[in-house]
């Protein structure tokens, strides 16, 4: 599904070398202020053209089509929309029949018959995530005053971002990230035993992000080597504040008072300029693949404004579902 969400709730649609991305967000108060100013911050972040990321450079305006009225929302469907002018599909089209190792090609033509859009992985291209930007966007107007904020740690297993960047270009290679995302301010109680415990929510929204292999929440899997009294939060406040977070500000999959803390494994592009083996999709015979045209060599460089955007997507609906923000700004 390629919508998410239950009062504010989020549909993307569009391909990498279609005419245009976006996003159709249902269940927004009514009367927000918003214009296209707003997203300038967030898109500007999520951007390409600086060193490790794709040549391709769109110019990211965005285009509100719907639910806006006099500068504030109509309470009626948001269409935001982004013009794709950049694609170019030459390399696809040549190379249409050999599934890249790592991409979605392989299983997106079984899946869909071949009728898939394989221009510059189509439906499955980190492209739509500009969308979810301009959803974030609003979100974090919603779950203000708390704050969300991502940031890289590290690339290809260094701190030294640019210096793993270079070095893994140099190579025609590619490397993978980590990003960390705390939340701050939340309210205690957001979120609901089971399904839709916070862990849950946003784990479904974070692995919607392309190039996303692993999530933990708060001290994750380097708990398993923990005691319990090592483990333990050690509640200090009537508020909920603890001594430590080692459970990412979740308890019983709900918001227990401190920062929601999580941390994002993306995984290195797959498309790089190392000739693979693969194989032709119509003849099933292997093949060796020389992928050209413009990639992201670290995807990482570029995805922290994409998983703020999910994450202020789920507490924005989460604070809707429990009346904690207003259904009319004032
Ligand atoms: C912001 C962003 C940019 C991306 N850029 C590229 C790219 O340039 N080349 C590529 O092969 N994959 C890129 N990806 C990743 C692919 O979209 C992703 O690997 C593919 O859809 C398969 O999905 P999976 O990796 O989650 O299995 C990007 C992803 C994001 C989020």
């Amino acid at each position: 599904m390629t919508t998410f969400g239950r009062i504010f709730q989020v549909s993307l649609f569009g391909e990498s070398h279609g005419p245009h991305v976006g996003i159709v967000i249902d269940g927004c108060p009514a009367g927000m202020p918003l214009d296209e100013t707003d997203f300038a911050t967030d898109l500007e972040r999520r951007k390409s053209g600086k060193q490790g990321t794709t040549k391709r450079v769109e110019t990211d305006a965005p285009t509100l089509a719907s639910g806006i009225f006099n500068g504030r929302t109509t309470g009626a469907p948001l269409t935001i929309w982004f013009n794709n002018e950049q694609a170019d599909s030459s390399w696809y089209d040549a190379n249409k029949d050999m599934a890249r190792p790592g991409h979605s090609d392989f299983a997106a033509f079984k899946k869909f018959g071949g009728h898939n859009d394989y221009r510059g992985g189509g439906q499955f291209s980190g492209r739509l995530t500009v969308g979810l930007v301009a959803a974030g966007v609003i979100a974090k107007k919603i779950v203000s005053p708390a704050l969300i904020e991502a940031n890289l740690l590290e690339v290809g297993g260094s701190v030294d971002i640019q210096q793993a960047v270079r070095q893994a270009e140099a190579q025609g290679d590619s490397i993978g990230g980590l990003v960390e995302c705390i939340a701050s301010g939340l309210p205690v109680g957001l979120g609901e035993p089971f399904f839709d415990s916070v862990e849950s929510l946003i784990a479904h929204a974070v692995f919607a992000i392309p190039a996303v292999k692993g999530i933990e929440f708060g001290a994750g899997f380097a708990s398993v080597r923990m005691t319990g009294s090592q483990c333990n939060d050690s509640i200090r406040s009537a508020s909920g504040a603890s001594a430590t977070n080692h459970a990412g500000g979740i308890s019983g999959g709900i918001t227990n008072g401190n920062d929601l803390l999580f941390r994002v494994a993306i995984k290195p592009t797959s498309s790089i300029a190392i000739p693979q083996t693969t194989i032709n999709m119509k003849t099933g015979e292997q093949a060796i693949l020389d992928i050209q045209g413009r990639h992201d060599s670290c995807i990482a460089l570029r995805i922290a404004p994409v998983v703020e955007a999910v994450c202020a997507i789920v507490l924005a609906d989460l604070l809707l579902i429990a009346h904690l923000r207003p259904r009319i700004w004032k």
